[in-house]
């Protein structure tokens, strides 16, 4: 028999991404927190989920002006990652401390941090008091990416970008890749390609990939 030992309730979900949201009141400076609880909600529309303190800085902020930007953090920012979300903007200027650019988009008044490869900019449709966190539910108006990693193709190397994770308190970089999506019920990788008359590879009837075009959607 497997021993199992129960714990009281409480978050296990790991890993889960560590984002810099960047965020800003009308004629101020500014701002930027760190979130680990965060997460993709919804596809169509493109939805995501941040949940934040009430008695953080960037709270209120979010609150105000209805708008975040979420910038996915890398090994090279992990450092400043991991500062955003131990000082306040209460007390400094983050993006100045940092050395961060702002990038102005065309999508909202909150600036991206420039030195980020993906940025997601949200607007705010619903807020879940939830207890310790709100959870904003951002609505996804327009992406940015970083053009230096957009290949010959037209394909943005995401794999490339150097992303982070987090893990029960601690960062990780990623490790190595395992499969695609969908990759399961894909022909075995190593075999030979070759087809048969009717359309088999290696005896087997090609299956679809369980979804439509887009195969990275879940
Ligand atoms: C790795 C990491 C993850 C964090 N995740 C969250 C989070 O999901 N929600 C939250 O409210 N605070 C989170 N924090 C704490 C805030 O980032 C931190 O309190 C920050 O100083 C708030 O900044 P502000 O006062 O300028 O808004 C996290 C901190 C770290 C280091």
């Amino acid at each position: 028999m497997m021993g199992k030992q129960s714990w009281k309730a409480g978050n296990m979900l790991y890993p889960v991404p560590a984002v810099m949201v960047s965020c800003k009141r009308a004629g101020e400076k500014p701002n930027i927190i760190t979130v680990a609880w965060a997460g993709t909600v919804c596809s169509e529309p493109a939805m995501v989920s941040i949940s934040v303190r009430k008695e953080r800085y960037s709270h209120d902020i979010i609150t105000d002006s209805g708008e975040f930007v979420i910038n996915l953090v890398t090994e090279k920012l992990a450092g400043a990652c991991d500062w955003c979300g131990v000082r306040s903007g209460r007390d400094c200027d983050k993006f100045r401390e940092k050395k961060f650019t702002e990038y102005k988009s065309e999508f909202m008044d909150p600036p991206a941090i420039a030195e980020s490869p993906v940025n997601i900019y949200c607007k705010v449709v619903n807020i879940y008091r939830l207890g310790s966190h709100d959870m904003f539910i951002g609505k996804v108006m327009g992406v940015t990416v970083d053009d230096a990693y957009m290949d010959e193709k037209g394909r943005f190397a995401l794999e490339k970008c150097g992303l982070i994770v987090y893990s029960h308190g601690e960062y990780y970089a990623l490790g190595r890749k395992l499969g695609k999506f969908g990759f399961s019920v894909k022909k075995t990788a190593g075999r030979s390609k070759k087809k048969t008359a009717a359309g088999a590879v290696n005896g087997t009837v090609k299956k679809k990939a369980p979804t439509g075009k887009r195969k990275d959607k879940a």
